[in-house]
């Protein structure tokens, strides 16, 4: 029957949105087809190519590739810093054209005002938000203390150390509190002490808060040690050459036989492809 049939086409529609719907709602960031092309000295630069990810709410992914296979741009693509040269970038089911408030990210420079004190640079993005200045600076308060910067809250960015530099550049992804947290390449400017206690915090945050977190590095130990899926990069093509899962929970221990298989497996597909840049 003719209206028999309208209705089974309206179920299909129902279900086919409704499991469109229940995707959105279970994925945080999609990229679908997604290119980038510079141009630089007269010549078009691939920054990225056709690539396809979906990674699901509340998880925990690392991206590791050498110099130039465009991870710092995948994350300016995701933070809608930067717009795609083809394909769409969707974040919480929203199609990204331009920055949100869902995304926190850290840059590779940190990028600190060097004028303004740790408490006034944290307290900035909620103060671009049009929050009033005692509100932003409240917030900023309780992220000063959830980072451990309290005796440095008055100080400007040149009388802190590295590690200081990289939590206030965590506080200020932070205070706005964001779904997602992208963190361009945070910890390898630091010394071996100062990496691992920020690790070890970022790992005790993603469990707190339960962020979507997307963490760049060139660190194949790192990668391991804190991703949930590992995404691996080549630099031959600008697009993802790999992707793995780690099954052990947190806090990991980097001597583990799983950890330590897969980072003989990335280093191997890694170490296939020469160094750029
Ligand atoms: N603004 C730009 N203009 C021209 N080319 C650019 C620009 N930004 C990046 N590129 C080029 O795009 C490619 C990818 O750059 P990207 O910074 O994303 O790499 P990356 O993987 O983050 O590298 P690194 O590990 O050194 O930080 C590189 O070849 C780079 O030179
Ligand atoms: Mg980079």
């Amino acid at each position: 029957m003719a209206g028999g049939h309208r209705n089974e086409g309206r179920t299909r529609v129902a279900v086919a949105l409704e499991s469109a719907e229940s995707q959105a709602q279970t994925e945080s960031i999609r990229l679908d087809r997604v290119s980038k092309f510079y141009r630089a000295g007269g010549r078009s630069v691939v920054a990225l190519q056709d690539i396809d990810l979906t990674i699901p709410r509340g998880s925990f992914v690392t991206i590791v590739g050498h110099s130039g296979s465009g991870k710092t741009t995948l994350l300016k693509i995701i933070a809608g810093l930067i717009a795609p040269s083809s394909g769409t970038a969707y974040v919480n089911g929203e199609h990204v054209t331009g920055p949100t408030s869902h995304c926190g990210m850290v840059f590779q420079d940190f990028s600190l005002f060097p004028w303004r004190t740790v408490l006034d640079n944290i307290a900035y993005p909620l103060e671009i938000r049009g929050h009033s200045r005692r509100a932003a600076r409240d917030a900023a308060l309780a992220v000063v203390r959830r980072l451990g910067l309290e005796d440095a809250a008055t100080r400007l960015p040149k009388a802190l150390s590295g590690g200081m530099k990289q939590r206030v550049a965590l506080g200020r992804a932070l205070v706005y509190e964001p779904a997602i947290l992208l963190l361009d390449e945070p910890f390898s400017a630091l010394d071996a002490d100062t990496r691992d206690a920020l690790r070890a915090e970022l790992v005790d945050l993603y469990l707190d808060t339960k962020k979507t977190v997307v963490l760049v590095t060139h660190s194949v130990e790192e990668a391991c040690l804190l991703g949930q899926q590992i995404i691996v990069f080549t630099a031959e093509r600008n697009t993802i050459k790999s992707t793995h899962r780690v099954q052990s929970d947190y806090p990991r221990d980097p001597r583990s036989e799983e950890l330590r298989v897969m980072q003989e497996l990335i280093r191997a597909e890694l170490g296939r492809e020469p160094e750029r840049g």
